[in-house]
C-alpha cells in the first residue's frame, strides 16, 4: 500500500494559500512516492479542487445527516459535491470543542461512508491517560466505539493515531510508542474485522515536521501521517511526503 500524507489546515488557510499552494504542489505530485489529501477549511475545498486537480481532498467533519435544520453543520454529500473524497472524523479538536462522542463519530462515518467519502477516523489518548498507563486501553476503546461495521470494506476507511497531547506541541512519542500502539490498533481492527482489517492504513499525527517525517513513516505499521501545522506551507508538506518510504510496508507487527 502506498503510504497517505493528510494535510489538515484546521481553521487556517484562504485563498492565497490556495494559490500557494496548488502552484509549489502541482508539479511534484506525479513523482511523489505517497499519495497526498488536503483538508482545507470547507470554504476552500472547491477553490482547491480548481487549482490543484491533481490530489485528493478531504472534508475536517460532517453532520451524521444528509440534509436539514442544523445551523452551521456541513453534510457529507454537500463535501461530495464540493470535490472533497474523504473526511476526517472525530478530531480530538472537534472531541473536546464540540463534545463529539464515539457514537456521534461513528454515525458521521456511516454518513460518509454512504455519501461515497472516505472516512479518516481520529483518536487518541490525553496526557493524563498516557501518564497512567491507560493510553492504549483509551485508544482502543474509542476505535471499538467509534468505527462503524463496514469501516473496513472496500473503500476502506483510515485510522489515525493522534496523542492529544503531541498535537501542536513539538512533543511526540518515542518510535516505540508509536510502534506499540500501531500494533494495539492492528491487532483490534484485525480481531474486529478479520483479513479486511489490513486494507485499513493506520497513520499517525501529532507534531509530525520535516525533521522527523523519516523516522516516524518508517516505522512499522505506520502507512502515512496526518500533519496540522506544517501542511500550511507548501515546502514542509512537500519534504514530509518526500520522506514517505516508495513502498508502505506489509502490515504486520514488525
Ligand atoms: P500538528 O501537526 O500541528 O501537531 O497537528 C496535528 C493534527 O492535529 C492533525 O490533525
Amino acid at each position: 500500500m502506498r503510504q497517505i500524507v493528510i494535510g489538515n489546515w484546521k481553521m487556517n488557510g484562504n485563498l492565497a494559500l490556495v494559490e500557494a499552494m496548488a502552484r509549489e504542489v502541482y508539479a511534484r505530485v506525479a513523482s511523489l512516492a505517497c499519495d497526498l489529501v488536503l483538508c482545507p477549511p470547507a470554504t476552500l475545498i472547491a477553490p482547491l479542487a480548481a487549482a490543484l486537480p491533481g490530489i485528493a481532498l478531504g472534508g475536517q467533519d460532517c453532520h451524521a445527516r444528509p440534509a436539514g435544520a442544523h445551523t452551521g453543520d456541513i453534510a457529507a454529500v454537500m463535501l461530495r459535491e464540493a470535490g472533497a473524497s474523504h473526511v476526517i472524523l472525530g478530531h480530538s479538536e472537534r472531541r473536546a470543542d464540540h463534545g463529539e462522542s464515539d457514537a456521534a463519530v461513528c454515525a458521521k462515518a456511516v454518513a460518509a461512508r454512504g455519501a461515497g467519502l472516505r472516512p479518516i477516523v481520529c483518536v487518541g489518548e490525553g496526557e493524563g491517560a498516557r501518564a497512567e498507563g491507560r493510553a492504549e486501553a483509551v485508544v482502543l476503546g474509542q476505535l471499538a466505539a467509534s468505527l462503524p461495521d463496514d469501516f473496513a470494506t472496500d473503500p476502506a476507511g483510515i485510522v489515525a493515531y493522534e496523542p492529544v497531547w503531541a498535537i501542536g506541541s513539538g512533543r511526540t512519542p518515542t518510535p516505540d510508542e508509536i510502534v506499540a500502539m500501531h500494533g494495539a490498533i492492528r491487532a483490534a481492527l484485525r480481531a474486529r474485522f478479520g483479513g479486511a482489517a489490513d486494507a485499513v492504513p493506520i497513520l499517525y499525527g501529532g507534531s509530525v515536521k520535516p525533521g522527523n517525517a523519516g523516522a516516524v513513516l518508517t516505522l512499522p505499521e505506520v502507512g502515512g501521517a496526518l500533519v496540522g501545522g506544517a501542511s500550511l506551507v507548501a515546502g514542509d508538506f512537500l519534504a514530509i511526503a518526500d520522506a514517505a518510504p516508495a513502498l508502505g510496508r506489509a502490515p504486520g507487527r514488525g
